[in-house]
């Protein structure tokens, strides 16, 4: 499995809607981040699956190294 593409040392904040299921990148790969757009293919690697239980404005992780996928733990400010 190949090691996921640093995309940027800062999260993307979403706005997401409750009862909604996002996928997000966890390949660095799509041109749609932070989410999958199947760019994945071939790596081994699979995008994560997320649902919005209300709707807020959710940190999801842009430098794919987080220890709680999809959503950044701060591990970005350690690269
Ligand atoms: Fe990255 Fe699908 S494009 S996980
Ligand atoms: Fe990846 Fe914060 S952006 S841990």
């Amino acid at each position: 499995m190949a090691d996921p593409v640093c995309v940027q040392k800062e999260p993307y904040a979403v706005d997401v809607e409750s009862g909604r299921t996002y996928f997000w990148c966890a390949c660095g790969l799509s041109k749609r981040q932070p989410f999958c757009d199947a760019s994945h293919a071939g790596t081994g690697i699979v995008p994560v699956r997320y649902k919005a239980e209300q709707s807020e404005t959710v940190y999801f992780c842009g430098c794919k190294s987080t220890g709680t996928k999809p959503l950044c733990d701060g591990t970005h400010q350690t690269l």
